[in-house]
């Protein structure tokens, strides 16, 4: 029988046990990752590939730990062999004499602060048969269709599965004993209300998780309808992995995106390739999508975000009827927008030169870093015409915006 696909969000299922986007300088396979986490970090800050960061060092130490009480644990399985009764008490008693596993990590703090890099060396080195790291979005995909296949062969035997919860505990934890979830968060009632339940089962059956992520525990699915029944699963949570706070600190992949240059002139298929990088890089592991953002009661359609970065064209955003609403709401809610293809404005173009002013005085404000491709430097793209004063101020701003100092400064939102 063909299973048809399961319902739920219809995003692409990254391919099972895909390379993980391993979000290093130095490539893994020339890191010694014998000893563990640690010194393989602290090879790489003296190597000069890593630069010192209090809070990621402290995390590195945690890990560190778990690195070694992984070394010499031996989860049960839960799932062994023999389906009779007396196989099945048997293993419960001896499930409930076996200790429980370490408790896991949740790596948590704003993007860019090297939770994913600090995850991939755990993960690397850790001395653990059976392991696996997946991206949470495609792993509740995973499950979701899992549960699917389950209720579908059921059905096909003609009974009912009463609770897909305990199978599904079963597979999951036969396959890795050491879960690692790249950026975690819980957006969908669908999993709200499956989660608790889940990992209570896969901790029961000793399965070790780290998980990095932008939201702290208590916060997750916070302000959304049927929080409530979301809230066990929260302590749950907090009952088995150590929350480490990787703070505010220094964004590394912004600062290493925006080293590599924020105007790009001429505005030619190099400078395409450099903006493409530049935001695919911003993006991080969030697919950019279309989206749109509500101004004053109108839909202001964003072709392209992910995260905290947005992409446009010129004259998407300079050649149509946007007005000041517009680039503010941009401004406030986007940290870095790239921008393609500012032309030459001729003096016919003063209607787009007087909107770019208006942009570039909303990013300003509002410490928005700009990547720009470009057909001249600032000062050269609107000479003469009405406003043209006006537009050497701004000339004069992203002058400014391009210096590491401005470069640096957080986002005003
Ligand atoms: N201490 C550091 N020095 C230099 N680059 C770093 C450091 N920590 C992280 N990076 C780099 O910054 C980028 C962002 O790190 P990443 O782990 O993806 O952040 P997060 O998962 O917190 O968003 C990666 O390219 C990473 O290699
Ligand atoms: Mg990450």
């Amino acid at each position: 029988m063909d299973a048809s696909p399961p319902p739920g969000p219809a995003r692409p299922l990254p391919a099972r046990q895909a390379a993980s986007p391993v979000a290093l300088p130095t490539p893994l396979e020339r890191i010694d990752l014998n000893g563990g986490p640690l010194p393989a970090y602290r090879a790489e800050i003296a190597s000069g590939a890593l630069a010192t960061d209090p809070a990621q060092a402290a995390a590195a130490e945690r890990l560190q730990s778990l690195w070694a009480a992984l070394r010499a644990y031996e989860p049960r399985t839960g799932n062994g062999s023999g389906r009779g009764l007396l196989a099945r008490l048997r293993r419960r008693l001896a499930d409930e004499s076996a200790p429980g596993g370490p408790n896991g990590l949740y790596l948590v703090g704003e993007v860019g602060r090297g939770k994913s890099m600090l995850m991939d060396l755990f993960f690397a080195s850790a001395q653990v048969a059976r392991k696996r790291r997946i991206h949470f979005h495609a792993f509740m995909q995973e499950s979701h269709g899992r549960i699917f296949a389950m209720r579908q062969e059921m059905a096909r035997l003609g009974r009912q599965l009463d609770d897909p919860i305990p199978p599904l505990a079963d597979v999951v934890a036969a396959e890795a004993a050491l879960l690692c979830f790249d950026e975690f968060q819980v957006n969908d009632i669908a999993d709200a209300l499956i989660l608790g339940r889940l990992f209570q089962a896969l901790f029961d059956r000793g399965v070790v998780v780290v998980a990095t992520s932008n939201t702290p525990p208590d916060a997750l699915f916070a302000g959304q309808p049927g929080r409530d029944a979301f809230l066990p699963f929260i302590e749950v949570l907090k009952a088995n992995l150590d929350v480490l706070d990787l703070g505010h600190g220094r964004d590394f992949r912004r600062a290493r995106v925006l080293a590599g240059g924020v105007w790009f002139a001429p505005a030619d298929a190099r400078a395409r390739a450099a903006l493409d990088r530049a935001f695919a890089d911003l993006a991080g592991s969030v697919a950019p999508q279309p989206m749109t953002l509500a101004v004053m009661g109108r839909a202001l359609a964003v072709p392209l975000a992910a995260a905290e970065v947005a992409r446009f064209d010129f004259r998407t955003l300079c050649a149509t009827a946007m007005g000041p609403g517009d680039y503010l709401a941009l401004a406030t809610h986007f940290q870095a927008l790239v921008l393609d293809a500012i032309p030459l404005l001729s003096p016919d173009s003063h209607d787009e030169a007087r909107r770019f002013i208006t942009l570039i005085d909303a990013l300003y404000d509002h410490r928005v870093k700009l990547i720009a491709s470009a057909a001249a430097q600032p000062d050269a793209l609107y000479p003469h015409g009405e406003g043209s004063v006006a537009f050497r101020r701004a000339a004069s701003r992203l002058e400014e915006m391009r210096s590491h100092e401005y470069l640096a400064l957080p986002h005003l939102s």
